[in-house]
């Protein structure tokens, strides 16, 4: 039996609906994140769990226990913000007890506690700091620590990464994901960015307009998006309306076809295709974007634009507006999509 399930959990606010009858189930020391645009429904799912926001109809269990009734204390849950909420007046130390302190956990238990949480977070020395003397970064890392110290039995975590610079961003994401594996802590992770829910989880839940549209593998939802939504979500997918694919390819599709921009390469002269690959497609470039490693080009191919990845190779030189390409597609690679 799966660590967590829910069924059918509904949520309104007043006439607004957030969600119906959503189900799904998690898994004992699993990642999950919950990805998608905001007003989605995100956070307000992630405070049903933790017992901030009740709900309408539908059941939560965790464990083989229905903790639908529970206060957000009897849940035994930790979440953490994208605003720390730290207390100003307490040291990186108190801050870290408090919980622990509300339990009225001995004072020798606690101090190993939060000993043990400080250098997890790595913020060993810096015990007797105030959050004003602290980065953004070194705060997320004591917020985390005082939902960890408290042994939770689930983790929860909206949009933590969010106000913090790019390189932060980068270290503490992974930061958290090792954490989280050494402690095989179930978690649900909520962001509205696809690079960190495709690097961090195990699995994604992906929203839009409170349903989960699609669940899976990071690797799965990336390469088989199941409608339009995801493709236009997950990547700069291309989406050629059937008729497009029935022209260049000879393709029949019920539904348009999404084609990822770096499934799309140059022909090299003199080299032998498989089938599964196109005939070449004559290409004319309108733009470029650089990307650093990754040059994305907007080209058109008879009266389809695409965008189409190549990567920057010291070798290639930019090809300027006006450059004709001879473009090859892997047939395999074209992922019919529901609207
Ligand atoms: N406390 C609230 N009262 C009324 N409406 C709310 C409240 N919280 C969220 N909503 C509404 O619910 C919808 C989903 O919001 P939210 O869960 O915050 O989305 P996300 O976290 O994906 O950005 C939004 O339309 C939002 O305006
Ligand atoms: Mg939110």
């Amino acid at each position: 039996m799966s660590y967590v399930q829910v069924k059918q959990l509904s949520k309104s606010f007043g006439k607004q609906r957030v969600f119906d009858a959503i189900d799904f189930t998690i898994d004992q020391g699993e990642f999950i994140t919950l990805l998608g645009p905001s007003g989605c429904g995100k956070s307000t799912l992630l405070r049903c769990l933790a017992g901030l926001n009740p709900v309408d109809q539908g059941q939560i269990w965790v464990d083989g226990e229905n903790i639908t009734d529970l206060s957000p204390q009897e849940r035994e849950m930790g979440m953490v913000f994208q605003s720390y909420a730290l207390f100003p007046n307490m040291t990186v130390a108190e801050n870290i007890g408090f919980g622990l302190k509300m339990k009225s956990t001995p004072a020798a238990q606690a101090r190993s506690l939060i000993q043990r949480f400080v250098e997890l977070v790595e913020l060993k020395g810096k015990e007797d700091r105030y959050p004003h003397q602290l980065s953004g970064g070194q705060c997320q890392r004591v917020a985390l620590a005082r939902a960890l110290v408290m042994q939770p039995r689930i983790l929860l975590l909206d949009e933590p990464l969010s106000a913090l610079d790019a390189k932060i961003r980068k270290s503490l994401r992974q930061q958290i994901r090792d954490i989280q594996t050494e402690l095989n802590l179930t978690t649900v992770f909520v962001t509205h960015d696809q690079e960190e829910a495709m690097l961090m989880s195990d699995r994604i839940f992906l929203m839009h307009q409170g349903e989960i549209v699609q669940q899976g593998s990071p690797e799965s939802i990336y390469t088989q998006p199941a409608n339009e939504f995801v493709a236009g979500f997950m990547g700069h997918y291309n989406l050629l309306d059937k008729q497009v694919v029935k022209a260049l390819f000879d393709l029949d599709s019920p539904h348009k076809v999404a084609v990822r921009p770096e499934s799309i390469y140059v022909k090299e002269e003199g080299r032998q295709y498989e089938a599964h690959i196109s005939s070449p497609k004559t290409a004319h470039v309108l733009n470029h974007q650089l990307l650093g490693n990754v040059i994305r080009y907007k080209v058109q191919i008879e009266q389809q634009e695409m965008t189409v990845d190549l990567l920057n190779r010291s070798s290639e030189r930019l090809l300027p507006a006006g450059s004709r390409l001879e473009l090859l597609f892997n047939l395999n690679e074209m992922q019919p999509v529901s609207p």
